[in-house]
């Protein structure tokens, strides 16, 4: 396999950046994976818009533009004769002596990819269990809506959820509201109303969550984002989550406790269904 690492592509095995470089200091970077079907990236325009937005934002400069980041992207994917695959872009600050950044370094860009054609059938067909950590969403720094290499809180509360049996491990925010999945976004469905809680809680307003929010209100469904507390989540009629690897994965256990039925529901289904669709349609 091929992986891209700062200007040139070489066999993943041998893939390497600096021990000085500063995310793996410091995690001062960020990331951003796509998926890949048939060949073809999805919805790559955002996954790439919102890589920039975040390097932007805290101020690593220097990176190639969009576009050029676009073609190293499907160049890692040709290379790699992807056919379902996820694509990883990671962006650091580059190297430092010590803990001060060095305006003048280049910013390391990193491209690498793996066969992946999805979550296991019987999460799909079962749904998925989720647990509530204690683990706080942290609020500030960094802010949750940028895609940093940060991870401390999300990869504790998924230890917790592996420890727990579960698959995900849902976080909520100090004043007790839900955020989101460790590596996902939460939706409820209440007597036929989705929820989902917004970006002003805290959380990562993630590229799917946003496809299928649109996919919910084109097809006449009441969609909001709405702030709520965990005793909506446990007496939703469903609840799923979101993520570029999910889709769209119905969760049938909160805590071990049933949701609904206890089986995965009707509009998750219908959302997933969708969310096919919509990715058939790509390209
Ligand atoms: N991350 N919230 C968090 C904390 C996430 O890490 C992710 C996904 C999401 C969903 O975002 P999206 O729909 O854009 O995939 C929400 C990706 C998969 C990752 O870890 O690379």
């Amino acid at each position: 396999m091929w992986a891209y690492v700062n200007g040139a592509f070489v066999p993943d095995r041998d893939a390497a950046v600096s021990v000085h470089d500063r995310g793996f200091r410091y995690g001062d970077g960020v990331f951003d994976t796509l998926r890949v079907y048939d060949g073809r990236p999805f919805l790559i325009d955002e996954h790439v818009g919102r890589l920039v937005a975040s390097s932007k934002t805290l101020g690593i400069g220097g990176l190639p533009p969009g576009d050029a980041l676009s073609a190293l992207i499907r160049e890692v994917i040709t290379r790699n004769g992807f056919g379902n695959a996820l694509v990883r872009t990671t962006v650091t600050r580059g190297v430092s002596d010590g803990w001060e950044p060095d305006p003048t370094a280049r910013p390391s860009v990193v491209v690498v990819g793996r066969p992946f054609s999805g979550y296991p059938a019987h999460l799909y067909r079962d749904g998925a269990s989720i647990v509530v950590t204690t683990i706080r969403i942290p609020a500030s720094p960094p802010d949750p809506v940028l895609k940093s290499l940060n991870r401390l809180a999300q990869i504790q509360a998924k230890r917790e959820a592996m420890a727990r049996g579960a698959d995900e491990a849902v976080l909520c925010t100090d004043a007790g509201l839900v955020a989101e999945g460790s590596v996902s976004n939460v939706f409820c469905v209440d007597a036929g109303r989705i929820i989902t809680p917004p970006a002003s809680v805290g959380l990562l307003p993630g590229i799917t969550r946003g496809v299928v929010i649109d996919l919910a209100r084109r097809e006449g469904l009441a969609c909001d984002e709405t702030p709520f507390g965990l005793e909506d989540l446990q007496g939703a009629d469903e609840v799923f989550l979101t993520s570029t690897g999910m889709e769209v994965l119905p969760v049938t256990r909160v805590d071990g406790r049933p949701i609904g039925l206890g089986r995965p529901g009707p509009i998750a289904s219908a959302l997933r269904r969708l969310y096919h669709v919509r990715v058939r349609e790509n390209g």
